[in-house]
């Protein structure tokens, strides 16, 4: 793909005239205003999104600071900095990853209606189709019992070893899709270098009935790779025979040769292309955990609410399509209103995984400074993002949201069916009651006067105004199912899409994790002997590295 013809985004004439519109108005715009003036907003700032399945997600953009003409501004910024012509590149199975000469094409990877997706010429659907089956086949015969160890034992424990895409996505998924995980079958990963992760894992399981899943795009990465070589000495302490491996460990990844070094038949390996990076990867055979643990059927119709979210994004005019809403907020706030970052906190125990997802997704895609055009940003990008789980939020940071100094553009997720509508649905008013609320005083705020009505006074009044005027955006789903997270995971990667083509970045490279990874392996080796002091480094790396040695076992 040819570099775009602008190398700054300030370049583009709707930026200029976003800047002089934000001056203007953007600025003091006060939503409470807006909503008096316009009786219609919430009807036309709100966006529904019908899924394959009928279900819906209510994406409520209404709490925001725009009206009509920002709206329109923010629309042709999209239109100048092509994010049209960049979606159907990347759709069209283009090497928009130009700094790794890659196609970026997880959007292939749910492609359940088997049209033609290309890359290289070569139709990927076969292919997606072969690991589909093989994962289908696999995830049965583990969940059916069929499936035994070197003992002939069912499998009760899969323990998926990976990090970062290999890692979050999955964890997350099966988190939020507990309601459909099968009773007796355990799921468990390990991530970090720490050895304390795979000890306290393996703790938990018995080799005559664990399967360890190897995830890894690369089949490279230090952490895993170390993981993986002491799950096989855990397992090996029992088993004793090598033939046993084949039983026990599969492996998930790109990569054929380093797995069959690793010492995994390569029969008991689900591929997948370079053209599906680590962050967008639980779509593919990194997605194995969730299939085993919530069923083939449910993770086919996982796939498939992203697939709708696809359609969305590529059918529907800009001025109307969610995704593309959502990235044109999130640099309307951080681009003009200096906005540092974005809150995504969902009201949903089983979604307390997500925001750590969104991490990456967002940060590793969006956290660049120079341009597809090579060239030094001049401007911010990629937003800090950051989340736990509501109502627990609200008793921690939710003050500095309320009452700090900073905005913090909101994300809140609610689903209107609990899965455990326990106390005749008690917990679910309650937390519902307080979604609602939260992005209502959010909004509305509180005024010098109405505290003084409530009976405050002197150097107390100050404290308890709320500014207001807070933006947030509530996404209402009817219930988290499969489809429904499937779509909101792909409403977030659209997002993050639009953002870095505004951004005029390539949000799919990651060369920002390269330099620590290269010096923790120079350390590794000095840290061989702790009576050999280091005289390299910096002075305060040096000191560290030589009082560690000192007090190391
Ligand atoms: O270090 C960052 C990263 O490359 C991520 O992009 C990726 O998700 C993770 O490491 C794991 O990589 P792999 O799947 O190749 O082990």
């Amino acid at each position: 793909m040819s570099q775009p013809e602008f190398k700054l985004s300030t370049e583009l004439p709707a930026w200029k005239k976003l800047e002089a519109t934000f001056k203007s108005k953007g600025e003091k715009f006060q939503v409470k205003e807006a909503f008096d003036k316009d009786p219609k907003r919430f009807e036309k700032l709100s966006k529904t999104f019908q899924n394959f399945d009928n279900s819906k997600i209510l994406f409520d953009f209404s709490k925001n600071l725009i009206d009509d003409e920002i709206l329109e501004q923010l629309v042709q910024l999209a239109k100048e900095a092509k994010v049209e012509e960049l979606r159907d590149a990347m759709f069209n199975g283009d090497k928009i990853n130009t700094t790794e000469d890659r196609a970026v094409y997880h959007v292939a990877l749910r492609n359940r209606s088997k049209r033609e997706m290309k890359v290289d010429n070569v139709d990927t659907s076969p292919e997606v189709d072969e690991v589909l089956q093989h994962m289908k086949e696999f995830s049965n015969q583990i969940r059916s019992g069929e499936w035994t160890g070197y003992t002939n034992k069912a499998i009760t424990d899969v323990v998926n070893i990976g990090i970062g895409g290999s890692d979050l996505g999955p964890v997350m998924v099966t988190e939020a899709l507990k309601a459909y995980g099968k009773p007796g079958l355990n799921v468990h990963f390990v991530s970090n270098i720490d050895g304390t992760h795979i000890a306290e894992t393996v703790k938990k399981c018995d080799p005559e009935t664990t399967l360890f899943l190897i995830a890894s795009k690369t089949f490279t990465t230090a952490e895993t790779c170390t993981n993986a070589n002491s799950a096989k000495k855990w397992f090996l302490a029992k088993a004793l025979d090598t033939k046993h491996i084949a039983k026990h460990f599969a492996a998930l990844s790109t990569n054929a040769e380093e797995v069959s070094k690793f010492g995994i038949d390569t029969k008991n390996m689900f591929g997948f292309e370079s053209w599906v990076g680590g962050r967008y990867s639980v779509w593919s055979a990194i997605g194995l955990s969730v299939a085993i643990y919530i069923g083939f059927d449910n993770f086919e119709n996982f796939l498939k609410g992203a697939e709708a979210v696809d359609k969305h994004f590529v059918e529907t005019p800009l001025e109307e399509n969610i995704p593309v809403l959502g990235g044109l907020l999130s640099v309307w706030y951080n681009n003009f209103f200096g906005a540092q970052t974005h809150l995504v906190s969902p009201f949903d125990q089983y979604l307390h995984r997500f925001p750590a997802y969104l991490q990456q997704l967002s940060m590793e895609s969006n956290g660049k400074s120079v341009t597809r055009a090579n060239a030094f940003t001049n401007y911010e990008t990629g937003t800090i993002l950051f989340g736990e789980p509501a109502t627990n939020a609200q008793h921690s940071f939710f003050q500095l949201v309320h009452q700090g100094t900073k905005l913090i553009p909101s994300d809140f997720i609610l689903a209107a069916q609990s899965h455990n509508p326990i106390e005749n649905n008690l917990h679910q008013k309650m937390l519902a009651s307080n979604f609602f609320a939260q992005a209502e005083a959010l909004m509305v705020g509180k005024n010098e006067d109405q505290v003084k009505k409530e009976g405050a006074t002197g150097g107390l009044v100050p404290h308890k105004v709320f500014s207001g005027n807070r933006p947030t955006t509530s996404i209402l789903a009817q219930k988290i199912t499969p489809a429904a997270l499937g779509s909101l995971i792909a409403y977030y990667e659209h997002l993050t899409f639009v953002e870095g083509a505004i951004w005029n970045i390539n949000s799919f490279d990651q060369w920002g994790v390269e330099l620590g990874k290269v010096l923790a392996k120079v350390i590794g080796k000095e840290l061989e002997n702790n009576n050999e002091k280091v005289d390299t480094h910096d002075p305060s790396t040096k000191g560290l590295i030589n009082q560690f040695k000192d007090w190391a076992e």
